[in-house]
């Protein structure tokens, strides 16, 4: 089947999730950041998606905002800078804020521009991502932000998939899925998507049962993908 749907991962994916701590670390109250940024943002990262995983096998779900706020917290201990309560309100507010990389605007346009259906699906709370998207200025190429919220499970639990085929009403061989999680793309792959790993930083492939079936360094080929 040609396909009808672009749906995207919003953290990461569209919009860039190191920025928070990569602009505190240029703003003067925040010296302490200038040489640990890199290693704040990747740890809080890390640990955000861990907790996500973990919340989801022992079922005990709680809101993307609660679990990015752990993160950060074993993040800010593990980088010696527990306790800096102006610093984590200022990466917290940041976090609603995220820049979008440079090509999205374009690229969902075209996609808009083809007749693709465009959504977001992601683990993001609605407030979180609507503040995301506002912020991008990319709500008008964008036909809905689909969250996890609406069944209250975390990626990549075969209900979260299951809410684009309810939203769009399209089969699962219609949709071309792009993030830059690797196991999201993998577990994507293997739900019935045709996917897309957005693979910036050029990391190995995921060691899964399942691989994407495309992988970029950017989001640019994408409408090209897509068949637009
Ligand atoms: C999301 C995270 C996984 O947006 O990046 O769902």
């Amino acid at each position: 089947m040609p396909i009808t749907t672009c749906i995207f991962d919003a953290y990461g994916t569209l919009f860039d999730v190191s920025a928070a701590a990569r602009q505190a670390a240029q703003e003067p109250e925040f010296p302490q950041l200038k040489d640990s940024w890199m290693q704040l943002a990747n740890q809080w990262r890390l640990k955000q998606l861990q907790y996500t995983w973990l919340r989801a096998v022992v079922d005990a779900h709680a809101d993307f905002w609660d679990v990015t706020q752990n993160g950060l917290d074993w993040a800010l201990e593990a980088t010696g800078l527990a306790g800096n309560d102006a610093l984590r309100k200022r990466l917290l507010d940041l976090y609603w804020e995220l820049q979008a990389y440079p090509e999205v605007p374009a690229m969902l346009k075209a996609l808009k521009a083809g007749g693709m259906n465009t959504a977001i699906l992601s683990n993001g709370s609605p407030d979180m991502l609507n503040g995301a998207v506002q912020s991008a200025g990319v709500g008008d190429v964008l036909d809905d932000v689909l969250s996890v919220e609406n069944v209250g499970v975390f990626k990549p639990d075969a209900r979260v998939y299951d809410l684009v085929g309810e939203r769009f009403g399209c089969s699962k061989d219609e949709v071309l899925f792009v993030s830059s999680n690797g196991w999201d793309a993998g577990c994507a792959t293997g739900y019935g998507f045709t996917t897309a790993w957005v693979n910036r930083a050029g990391e190995p492939v995921d060691r899964l049962p399942w691989t994407p079936a495309h992988i970029l360094s950017d989001l640019t080929s994408i409408p090209d993908l897509a068949g637009v």
